[in-house]
């Protein structure tokens, strides 16, 4: 029998949390900080997952035998190391094993040392250094803050002035803190973005599921970037031709790099891609499971999310089957007005109580005396499922109308881009 926590507060820690509660091994299952619908499977415990210590004394406490870390922070903090030195079974990557997200250049030299397909790019730490990478390969360019920056480290400069802009906000005035003391300045690709998720061993690897994130906060991936306003998985895009070279060009060598370089990668793999012309090149690796792409991803895996997670720590990817249902999942994030800059929070919400057996995961909710209050920017994700795409979309969407409150917004076209690539197969 296991004790688990799960390290998180978001809708992917509620929708991870969701796949494993209903496991008869498990006997009891703690979220830690975790969020108002989390509550409901499982035992908040406020601690905070940016110390170790803390949570090695809760760990302790409750004989816990399995920590599974929802987002990057932790990993970047070494949460794996600490509790691997202790003989403490917890699933994600090591700190070192963690830069591929968290250090953007260290993902790029890796791929480059590797010849792993991506843009052309440059380490740059000035002025002068970004203006003459202008001069090698022209406008437009895209300039990534080396580190964590929270989902808004990527500046796209279509002319000088964004160039201009986008120099003094990473370099002179440090806008993004140390994250930006180093920029990756790219070449800016064009064609359809996707994302593959993988969970690997450090030395295999298995394909979970493709999916599709929406940015932007307005339809028409219009307005500012967000953490994502919503998903869905499996996306036509993801060809088995597409599928192949991803395996051959981009994850077999990524993982051999890892391993020899002696830091083999274990936990999900997040590949975000740019397809052009049916090429595949990376624009980013996560560490981590996306958020909203794992209220998605989880919800169709058939077989069981903790044989899976258990594979990953013991090495044993290579002989776990992963069984995915054959529909469509789809995801509307219901955000409050406003994210992702200013918005309120506070709001009560209503609806909650007639979704009968329809999937909604929390992320930015609290309870309070007995009333759902909204906490954060990304409120609620709301899931449809379905084998045709068109009723999974309208399913989510039924149930985004049922929620309600206070200044609740959400995009209106998510899934909708699928159809063109259902129509170009055709
Ligand atoms: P990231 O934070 O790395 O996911 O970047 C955010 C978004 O910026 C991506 O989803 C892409 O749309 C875009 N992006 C990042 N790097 C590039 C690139 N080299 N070329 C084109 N678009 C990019
Ligand atoms: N939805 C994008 C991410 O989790 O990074």
């Amino acid at each position: 029998m296991y004790n688990i926590l799960v390290l998180g507060s978001g809708g992917r820690e509620h929708a991870i949390a969701w796949s494993i509660y209903n496991d008869k091994r498990i006997n009891k299952l703690f979220c830690a900080p975790g969020n108002a619908g989390t509550i409901s499977i499982s035992e908040n415990i406020d601690l905070n997952i940016m110390n170790n210590d803390d949570i090695y004394l809760f760990v302790k406490q409750n004989n816990i035998d399995l920590i599974i870390v929802g987002p990057e922070q932790p990993l970047e903090n070494g949460i794996v190391d600490f509790f691997e030195e202790k003989n403490i079974k917890i699933f994600g990557p090591s700190q070192y094993a963690s830069q591929l997200e968290t250090s953007k250049l260290f993902a790029r030299n890796m791929m480059e040392k590797y010849n792993i397909p991506q843009p052309a790019f440059f380490e740059c730490t000035s002025e002068e250094e970004i203006l003459s990478v202008k001069g090698k390969l022209g406008l437009p360019l895209v300039l990534k803050a080396d580190g964590l920056a929270a989902g808004k480290g990527v500046i796209i400069c279509n002319n000088d002035n964004d160039l201009h802009n986008a120099i003094d906000d990473m370099i002179n005035n440090r806008k993004f803190g140390r994250a930006s003391a180093k920029v990756s300045v790219e070449e800016c690709l064009r064609g359809e973005e996707l994302s593959v998720f993988a969970i690997c061993d450090g030395e295999n690897y298995k394909i979970i599921n493709s999916a599709q994130d929406h940015k932007r906060a307005y339809d028409n991936d219009k307005g500012p970037n967000t953490g994502g306003m919503g998903a869905y998985s499996p996306t036509p895009l993801f060809t088995d031709n597409l599928r192949k070279k991803v395996e051959e060009k981009i994850l077999k060598p990524i993982l051999d790099a890892m391993k020899n370089e002696s830091y083999p990668f274990k936990g999900f793999l997040y590949v975000g891609l740019m397809i052009d012309e049916e090429e595949p090149y990376v624009i980013e690796f996560n560490v981590r499971l996306g958020d909203p792409e794992a209220q998605v991803l989880l919800p169709l895996i058939k077989s069981s999310v903790l044989d899976m997670i258990i594979a990953s720590i013991d090495g044993n990817i290579e002989n776990h089957t992963i069984e995915l249902d054959s529909n469509y999942a789809v995801t509307v994030v219901l955000s409050a007005k406003g994210y992702p800059e200013k918005y309120n929070k506070g709001m009560k919400i209503k609806g909650l109580n007639n979704i009968q057996d329809k999937i909604v995961f929390h992320a930015g909710t609290k309870l309070e005396n007995n009333d759902f209050l909204t906490n954060g920017g990304r409120v609620l994700n709301v899931v449809g499922i379905d084998e045709n795409l068109k009723q999974s979309i309208f399913k989510a969407y039924e149930l985004a109308n049922i929620i309600d409150f206070k200044d609740k917004y959400f995009r209106s076209d998510i899934g909708m881009k699928a159809f063109k690539y259902l129509e170009e197969k055709e």
